[in-house]
């Protein structure tokens, strides 16, 4: 029998720094109560100038990693899903593998913007089920503020910076990632991308005066995509893990506007009170807002063991998608980790692997940095 993909720990990280909607309203034409009335949202978390998109994705992690009881040697996959990468390369994840000391896991990004947690889930418990992974850290991590146009008030006063990853592991015991769904339509990449900076619009001098390196939306279109595909995918996801749209006891959206959320959640015939919604405080994380959300129900006592759960997303694509889950806690007997002296132990193997590299190129007259 395939093995079951449980998820064993969870753990978020946001800045510290809030920006109200009355500091927005300051810098472009808009107001708390405009954009109160029409997203749902008050304020969101923007990083500080030492914090990155990696940074917060190592502080989830290894929240996540302590509750699981799990070392990150242990693990054997790291998927970071994000749009705001540290680099186009190397991979958002490599550099978390490095800061964890994750020394046995293959690690990679995967982009599939909003939808993106959704699709690395899915992937890591795919590769669980099939035998070829025991334990997966799964993050979803964005620094937005870098990418949006503070100048634009139709995106700027919508996203925030965060992180939220889960630890997922193999096990007997039925339960965790019971199915999930992934769907793409490329006709509608045009209407959130980011245009340059990739091998269409390298960045040049144009690129950035016509500011192609900000995010740009035709927000109205999303919104009616959004709409019509969240109630649907998640009746899907759950007809394919079994479970009635009543036996699900909560569903945790991408947090993008309040107002999609209620629409998504009338065409589910569901009350409100069977959602999970936190957006008034940290806008649309993006890939990041389904498990900062997920933690914040844990910790709220709205989410135990054996709960139903649907995690359903849409975005940039355009795509979406919905996880069935029903929900297990840690696996293993609770194992106290001690994240800061595990982190200055592996920054030291890190620049140790540095040196050795260093001298070995400078040994053999490769050293990258003499231009032969
Ligand atoms: O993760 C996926 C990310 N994207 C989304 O989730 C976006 C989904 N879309 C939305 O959430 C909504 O489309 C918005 C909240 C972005 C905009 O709401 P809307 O009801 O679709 O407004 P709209 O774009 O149709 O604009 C209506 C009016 C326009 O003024 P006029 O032309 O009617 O005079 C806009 O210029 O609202 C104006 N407007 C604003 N006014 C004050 C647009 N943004 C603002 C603003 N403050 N921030």
């Amino acid at each position: 029998m395939s093995p079951f993909a449980h998820i064993t720990g969870w753990g978020m990280a946001v800045p510290e720094r809030i920006l109200t909607n009355y500091e927005i309203s300051q810098i472009v034409d808009t107001t708390d109560e405009w954009i109160q009335k029409n997203t749902g949202i008050r304020e969101r978390r923007v990083a500080s100038e030492d914090q990155s998109t990696a940074t917060l994705a190592v502080d989830a992690a290894m929240k996540a990693l302590e509750l699981a009881g799990l070392s990150p040697e242990q693990l054997d996959l790291i998927i970071v899903s994000t749009s705001s990468p540290e680099y186009i390369f190397p991979a958002t994840a490599c550099i978390v593998q490095d800061h964890i000391g994750a020394t046995k896991a293959g690690a990679f990004d995967l982009l599939a913007a909003c939808s993106g947690f959704i699709y690395a889930l899915n992937m890591a418990s795919q590769a669980i089920r099939a035998g070829s992974v025991q334990n997966a850290l799964v993050i979803g991590s964005e620094t937005l503020s870098r990418i949006v146009n503070w100048k634009d008030r139709a995106t700027c006063i919508l996203f925030g910076d965060g992180a939220g990853a889960f630890v997922l592991q193999a096990s007997d015991t039925p339960g965790g990632i019971l199915a999930g769904i992934m769907r793409s339509d490329g006709s509608g990449g045009d209407l959130l991308a980011l245009p340059g900076g990739g091998s269409k619009h390298p960045a040049t001098l144009e690129t950035v005066e016509l500011g192609l390196h900000f995010v740009k939306m035709n927000g109205h279109e999303v919104f009616r995509f959004a709409t019509r595909v969240m109630s649907q995918a998640t009746k899907d996801v759950a007809a394919a893990a079994g479970f009635q749209i009543s036996d699900i006891n909560l569903v945790i959206p991408h947090q993008a506007n309040r107002r999609i959320i209620e629409a998504a959640m009338r065409g589910l015939d569901m009350p409100m009170e069977r959602c999970m919604v936190n957006l008034e405080r940290y806008g649309n994380t993006s890939t990041a807002s389904i498990p900062i959300a997920t933690v914040e129900a844990v910790e709220t006592g709205r989410i135990k063991p054996g709960d139903k759960l649907v995690f359903v997303g849409f975005g940039a694509g355009l795509t979406w998608g919905s996880l069935a889950v029903q929900w297990s806690g840690p696996i293993l007997p609770k194992r106290k980790m001690y994240p800061a002296s595990y982190h200055a132990w592996v920054r030291v193997r890190s620049l140790l692997l540095r040196i050795v590299r260093r001298v070995e190129a400078t040994l053999w007259g490769n050293d990258i940095n003499n231009n032969k």
